[in-house]
């Protein structure tokens, strides 16, 4: 369906029909596309041209638009005030798996129901603040890499999960699936597991080894879903073949599959570790978009944008009005006006005491997020604002 939106209501993996403006067409030499690059979306909104037409069939609809969209998580508590019951909950979870992932390496029988209660409270908070957690979970040290990469993953696809309008059980079952899919790496040898630099082709296929060790373990214990072992099975196929072990193709993997290839890659270039820090998250989404359709599903990619936004919590963006500032909220009005923390101007070259600014209200109507910017570049660390 052709349909006349406002350019503000503009997001990535809407499907361009018409840009109204013959030279606005002729910058973008096709006049018909994806809009899937970021630079695109800004190109557009900084023009003069006020209405694009989009083609809903081909492409997303703006939020809110048709029955089949399914609706942004609603902020219950606020960011901050999730943040102590999320760290608390992340800490206990890290534990948690941290043990049972010693069972493994110890050959000992693992206690599945273990991880219930504690997949419950993650579910819970991220259904309080679909973001505090998550965006918690990117930090971690190097001794607890494995254990937050598990509880990372586990809350990413429940975040997922609930965008896309899966029940509680499934979640659940989601959620147990992160926490164990990595399972397998407790039965690699140590000195591959934790090589620093970069492994040789036959270590390379020690470790890829870790998803049929996980499934065999998996295998062996009792309580286990079939959901869990898709989860497992599944998070490093792609869609075009090329992902291991089975060299799937996309009709043959299963939804939570796809959607664990997509959430354990994002957390892989996403994680802040003590030597390494991982790119931006928006950055990571943009990488992630462009190995879609080969590496992943695009329309779930799709969906996983608009589950942790274009500008994901805690990425530092630019605003119109020249200042910078650090993502505290997403909001349902759009993905280009969630709520920021400002902390500095640009213009005058001065750090700011951080104060906050919904840009979905109307008297902030005339600013809002220009870009993402290099935390690096401006010698800023978002995550201490945050907290
Ligand atoms: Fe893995």
């Amino acid at each position: 369906m052709i349909k006349q939106i406002q350019k503000h209501e503009l997001r990535l993996g809407m499907y361009i029909h018409s840009l109204g403006s013959p030279w606005m067409t002729h910058a973008f030499i096709r006049s018909r596309f994806m809009l899937r690059k970021e630079a695109d979306l800004r190109r557009i909104l900084e023009s003069d041209i006020a209405v694009v037409h989009i083609d809903t069939l081909k492409g997303l609809d703006t939020l809110g638009g048709t029955a089949q969209e399914p609706p942004a998580p609603r902020v219950g508590t606020p960011y901050l005030e999730e943040l102590a019951a999320a760290e608390r909950i992340r800490d206990e979870a890290s534990a948690i798996i941290q043990a049972l992932l010693l069972d493994v390496r110890m050959g000992r029988q693992i206690q599945v129901e273990h991880l219930e209660p504690i997949v419950t409270r993650i579910t819970d908070s991220i259904l309080r603040n679909p973001w505090t957690l998550v965006s918690l979970c990117r930090i971690r040290e190097a001794d607890t890499c494995t254990f937050r990469h598990s509880v990372s993953v586990c809350a990413l696809l429940i975040l997922f999960g609930h965008h896309l309008n899966l029940d509680r059980a499934t979640l659940q079952e989601a959620g147990i699936g992160g926490m164990l899919h990595d399972i397998g790496k407790m039965r690699v040898p140590d000195h591959i597991l934790n090589k620093p630099g970069l492994l040789t082709e036959a270590e390379s296929t020690i470790m890829r080894d870790h998803v049929r060790l996980g499934l065999e373990t998996l295998a062996q214990t009792p309580g286990v879903s079939s959901l869990v072992m898709q989860v497992t099975a599944e998070h490093h196929e792609r869609c075009d073949g090329s992902g291991y072990p089975n060299g799937l193709r996309a009709g043959q993997i299963s939804l939570l599959g796809r959607m664990a290839t997509i959430v354990d890659a994002y957390d892989a270039m996403t994680s802040i570790r003590v030597y390494t820090s991982g790119i931006e998250p928006a950055e990571a989404l943009q990488r992630i978009y462009q190995l879609s359709p080969e590496g992943f599903d695009v329309e779930l990619v799709e969906h996983f944008i608009q589950a942790i936004g274009i500008y994901p919590v805690g990425s530092l963006v630019r605003l119109e009005s020249n200042r910078l500032a650090v993502v505290m909220e997403q909001n349902r009005g759009g993905l280009l006006r969630p709520i920021v923390r400002v902390v500095y101007d640009i213009g005058r070259d001065l750090a700011l005491p951080p104060y906050d600014l919904d840009l979905s209200l109307p008297e902030h109507a005339g600013d809002g997020v220009l870009s993402h910017e290099e935390p690096d570049a401006w010698n800023l660390d978002p995550s201490a604002f945050l907290t």
